[in-house]
């Protein structure tokens, strides 16, 4: 039986996962919106997904409060609601830890940090009102297993801070019907990685391979239907946190 259609938004839908996981909940007849810095890059999503009237483009760094704020309002002035909030914009650099620079730090900070804290506030804030909802970040299996073969402290640092804050915030969230989980990908195939260096990613993941955007929209569809499982941080990793090999 087909469940009533929701109304998802969806940070960092100009590319990769992002794009992947619109056009995903856009295939269901779920409502999207979808957030990037640029709106000539929205577009081009848009275009890409075959410009459905069901998709609204968000412009704005997720950095900035205000656009947490505009994403929600947006949503619910254009949809009436909005039920999954999806934290997926974000960067990744890994390099040595004495060689990440200051702007590197402002950059993740504000991109990945910054930018799960403000949409999820606003977002929780409509949600508590509803008294449903759904919360998704999408994280890194790294961040649960760091590798000495990708020195890479500082997205570790912020992502395995937002794994301890899915379970966190899903406690306090709980009793507002209100569910928080995470997503870890692996070493995933999008346009974050060149084609020439998949021989070396594809030997981080005991699976022997990189994983794709579908294996990780595939988990998050499942989480944001799944209105009992709350504070869980699924790894979708090919066996990269299992343990050691
Ligand atoms: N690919 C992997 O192997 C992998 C592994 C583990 C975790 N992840 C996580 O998965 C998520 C998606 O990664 P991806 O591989 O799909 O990356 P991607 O292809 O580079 O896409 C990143 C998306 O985030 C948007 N974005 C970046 N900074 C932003 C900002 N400040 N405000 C708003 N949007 C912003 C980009 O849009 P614009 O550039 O158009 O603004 C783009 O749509 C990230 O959180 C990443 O850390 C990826």
């Amino acid at each position: 039986m087909k469940s009533q259609s929701k109304t998802v938004v969806i940070t960092g839908a100009s590319s990769g996962i992002g794009l992947a996981l619109a056009g995903a909940y856009l295939q269901r007849g779920d409502n999207v919106v979808g957030n990037a810095r640029s709106t000539e890059r929205l577009q081009e999503a848009a275009a890409s997904l075959g410009s459905p009237a069901n998709f609204l483009g968000v412009a704005g760094d997720v950095a900035d409060p205000a656009v947490g704020d505009a994403l929600i309002k947006q949503a619910v002035e254009r949809f009436g609601q909005v039920d999954v909030l999806i934290n997926n914009a974000g960067i990744f650099n890994a390099k040595p830890f004495v060689e990440y620079t200051q702007a590197e730090v402002e950059a993740l900070v504000n991109t990945n940090l910054k930018g799960f804290f403000y949409p999820s506030q606003a977002a929780a804030r409509h949600m508590v009102a509803r008294k449903s909802g759904h919360i998704i970040n999408i994280t890194a299996s790294i961040a649960l297993q760091p590798n000495q073969s990708v020195p890479a402290v500082l997205p570790v640092l912020i992502k395995g801070g937002i794994n301890q804050a899915t379970k966190a915030l899903a406690l306090e969230l709980a009793p507002h019907n209100i569910q928080v989980t995470a997503v870890a990908p692996g070493i995933v195939d999008t346009p974050l990685y060149t084609k020439d260096m998949h021989g070396f990613l594809n030997t981080l993941q005991p699976a022997g391979r990189i994983g794709t955007t579908r294996e990780i929209v595939d988990a998050v569809l499942y989480l944001s239907d799944a209105n009992f499982t709350t504070g869980i941080v699924l790894p979708v990793d090919g066996g990269m946190s299992s343990g050691k090999w």
